[in-house]
C-alpha cells in the first residue's frame, strides 16, 4: 500500500499527489511514469512521473480528472492508501550533453514537461520552457516552472494571460495511449512511428512527432469511450449516494 503524503488541487481538473513510494523514487527519471490501481478493484491507469524525492521516499504524479478511475483517484485524501503504484516504467528522456533546449506542454501535458525541464535545468542546461493552457484559470504550476526554466513562455488560446498562441511547433511528442501492463507484453499501447510498430510502454512514451501516425492513435484511444463513459456514471453515482 503506498501512502498519500501530499494532496494539492492545482484547477477544478487537475490534481497533484505525492505518494510515497521509496523503491519508485529511488531509480526513476524525468520521462518515466507509473502504472497505479486505487484499489484492489480498480482498474490499471498509467501517470507521468512528474517528480520525486529521493531522499523522503515520495514520488508525484499529477492528473486530469477524465473518468472513472482518475474521479475515484481525487476523492482520496492525504494519509490514505493507494492499492498499487508500480514502476518506474518507460524510457528516460534523453537529457545527456544538452546545452540549450525548449521544453514544451500543454494543459496537464505540462505535467510531462515539467520534471525534463527540470532536471536538464539542474544539469546547467539552457531551458526555453513554453506551456500553454486554454485560460488563465487553468494555468498551473507557475512557480514550479519559473524554477525550473532559464526563460519561461506562458500562452493561452484565449489571450487572457501571456502570449495569444497555441503550443503546436512541437517536435518530440510524449504519447499517451492505453496501456495495460506497461512491459511491451500486451500490445495495448502499439503506435505506428515512421512506419514502424512500436510500443509507447518500452519503446516510448516519447517519439518524433513529426513520424507517428496520429489518425491511427486517436482511432485506437477511442475505441473504449462508450465503455468509460459508463464507468464514470457509475463512480460519481456511487459517490453521490455515499455523500447523502
Ligand atoms: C505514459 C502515459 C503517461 C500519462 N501521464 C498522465 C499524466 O501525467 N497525467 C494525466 O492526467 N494523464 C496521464 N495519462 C493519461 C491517463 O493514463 C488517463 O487519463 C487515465 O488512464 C484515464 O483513466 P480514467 O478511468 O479516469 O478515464 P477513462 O474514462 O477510462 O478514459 C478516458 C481517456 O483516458 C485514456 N485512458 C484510459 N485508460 C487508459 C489506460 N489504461 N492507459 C492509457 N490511457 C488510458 C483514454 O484516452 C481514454 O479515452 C498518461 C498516459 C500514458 C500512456
Ligand atoms: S502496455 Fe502492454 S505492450 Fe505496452
Amino acid at each position: 500500500m503506498y501512502r498519500i503524503v501530499k494532496k494539492r488541487v492545482l484547477n477544478p481538473t487537475v490534481t497533484l499527489m505525492e505518494v510515497e513510494a521509496p523503491a519508485v523514487a529511488r531509480k526513476c527519471e524525468p520521462g518515466q511514469f507509473i502504472i497505479l490501481r486505487v484499489d484492489e478493484n480498480g482498474e490499471r491507469i498509467p501517470l507521468t512521473i512528474a517528480a520525486y524525492d529521493r531522499e523522503k521516499g515520495t514520488v508525484t504524479i499529477i492528473f486530469q480528472l477524465v473518468g472513472a478511475t482518475t474521479e475515484k483517484l481525487n476523492h482520496k485524501e492525504e494519509g490514505e492508501y493507494l492499492q498499487d503504484f508500480v514502476g518506474p516504467l518507460g524510457k528516460a528522456t534523453e537529457t545527456e550533453g544538452l546545452k540549450r533546449v525548449a521544453v514544451i506542454g500543454g494543459g496537464v501535458g505540462t505535467a510531462i514537461a515539467y520534471p525534463v525541464a527540470k532536471k536538464l535545468h539542474d544539469d546547467g542546461c539552457h531551458v526555453d520552457l513554453i506551456v500553454g493552457f486554454r485560460n488563465k484559470d487553468l494555468i498551473i504550476l507557475k512557480e514550479e516552472f519559473e524554477a525550473a526554466s532559464t526563460n519561461l513562455i506562458i500562452g493561452t488560446d484565449d489571450g487572457s494571460y501571456g502570449k495569444k498562441a497555441l503550443v503546436t511547433d512541437l517536435t518530440v511528442v510524449s504519447m499517451n495511449p492505453i496501456m495495460i501492463d506497461g512491459t511491451g507484453m500486451c500490445g495495448g499501447c502499439r503506435l505506428s512511428v515512421g512506419g514502424e510498430t512500436k510500443f509507447a510502454c518500452v519503446d516510448g512514451p516519447e517519439f518524433d512527432g513529426h513520424l507517428v501516425d496520429f489518425d491511427e492513435a486517436m482511432a485506437r484511444g477511442a475505441m473504449y469511450r462508450d465503455f468509460e463513459m459508463h464507468a464514470r456514471e457509475e463512480t460519481c453515482n456511487l459517490f453521490k449516494q455515499e455523500v447523502k
